[in-house]
């Protein structure tokens, strides 16, 4: 991306750690799970970032630190809005943040349950504008009938109840309602990852064309590499609480630096010969509240020296866009 524009949203060194108790009467903490670690990046005004990695790597904290659903132990989640509004998102008070409560928005990955059963299409998709007071009546109407629209739904469909949609109508009422307070910004959590592969491709070029119209920036997070190839501008690539990798969506499936990731890719089916690896990724997953010293990777990477089980490697670019967080990157130099 263009570096004249500023970011949307800059994220620098964002924590979540959960203490860990332990059982019994007298509740002591043992222990502290890094969820999300040192979290670094920037997101540009219309740009679609991936946030890719194993379950447990920390995509959904990291995406809900940024929105506030939950606050970060340290960091800061930097907003620049067009209309002028510039705040770090992480160090408002629960008033503070408001304002920038319509501007951001989540999509969830399961359809299923996170729409009211008992609520109808038009309440769920008309119930963000009635919280916050946007709208009401015939104007109402004609706002939730114009998202439906939007979405590829019919304004007949906003009297049934959730029930009655196949799962990616369900996903399209789940976008409807996140857009309907026009926000800027967007994390889409794993948003087609529960749906059958030609749903998928529908709801991804949805959102696409949803990105286009309405000017979005989205943060897609999905544990599912083949997923992301066809929306992201940039992917950054998680393990156990960190960015390990970050490099345009092209350029990470052509030419993956990072060990996990080339172990990543070599598990998603390839048509080019050339970019199919014979990585393997054996061993558990990294718990992150039991980090093994040095690369949290190290365990299981077939590249490992000695030096990776001792230091952690830092995220650093290459002055060319891409970030590694390898000690490979200081070798081959
Ligand atoms: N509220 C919580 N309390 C304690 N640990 C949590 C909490 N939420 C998430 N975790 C832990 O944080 C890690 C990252 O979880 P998560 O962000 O959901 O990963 P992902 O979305 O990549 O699957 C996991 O080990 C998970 O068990
Ligand atoms: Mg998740």
């Amino acid at each position: 991306m263009t570096s004249a524009v500023a970011p949307l949203l800059e994220v620098r060194n964002l924590c979540k750690h959960f203490p860990v108790f332990s059982q019994g009467f007298v509740k002591r903490q043992i222990g502290m799970v890094r969820a999300a670690d040192e979290i670094s990046f920037d997101l540009y005004p219309g740009e679609t970032l991936g946030l890719v990695g194993e379950s447990g790597s920390g995509k959904t904290t990291t995406g809900r630190a940024i929105l506030r659903a939950i606050k970060p132990t340290s960091g800061c989640a930097r907003f620049r809005f067009a209309d002028g509004m510039d705040v770090d998102a992480a160090a408002l008070s629960e008033s503070e943040l408001k304002p920038l409560r319509t501007r951001m928005q989540m999509i969830f990955q399961d359809p299923f349950s996170s729409l009211n059963p008992r609520m109808t299409v038009k309440d769920i998709v008309a119930e963000p504008l009635v919280i916050h007071r946007q709208a009401r009546g015939s104007e109402l109407d004609d706002m939730v009938d114009d998202m439906l629209r939007k979405v590829g739904l019919k304004p007949e469909h906003r009297n049934r109840y959730p029930h009655a949609f196949s799962g990616g109508q369900r996903q399209r009422i789940g976008i409807a309602r996140a857009l309907i307070m026009r926000p800027s910004f967007v994390v889409a959590d794993e948003a087609v990852s529960a749906l059958d592969v030609s749903v998928q491709a529908q709801v991804i070029n949805l959102l696409h064309d949803l990105q286009q119209e309405l000017g979005l920036t989205y943060l897609f997070i999905a544990h599912d590499l083949s997923v992301v190839r066809h929306i992201c501008d940039r992917v950054a690539v998680m393990y156990a609480g960190r960015i390990v990798e970050l490099a345009p969506c092209d350029e990470l499936f052509a030419d993956p630096r990072h060990p996990y990731t080339r172990a990543l890719l070599a598990a998603v089916p390839n048509p080019d010969p050339d970019v199919r690896m014979s990585f393997d990724l054996s061993g558990e997953v990294a718990d992150p509240g039991r980090l093994p010293t040095g690369c949290a990777f190290h365990p299981r990477c077939s590249a490992c020296f000695d030096r990776c089980s001792v230091d952690r490697p830092e995220l650093k670019d290459d002055g060319h866009g891409r970030w590694m967080a390898c000690h490979l990157q200081d070798r081959d130099n």
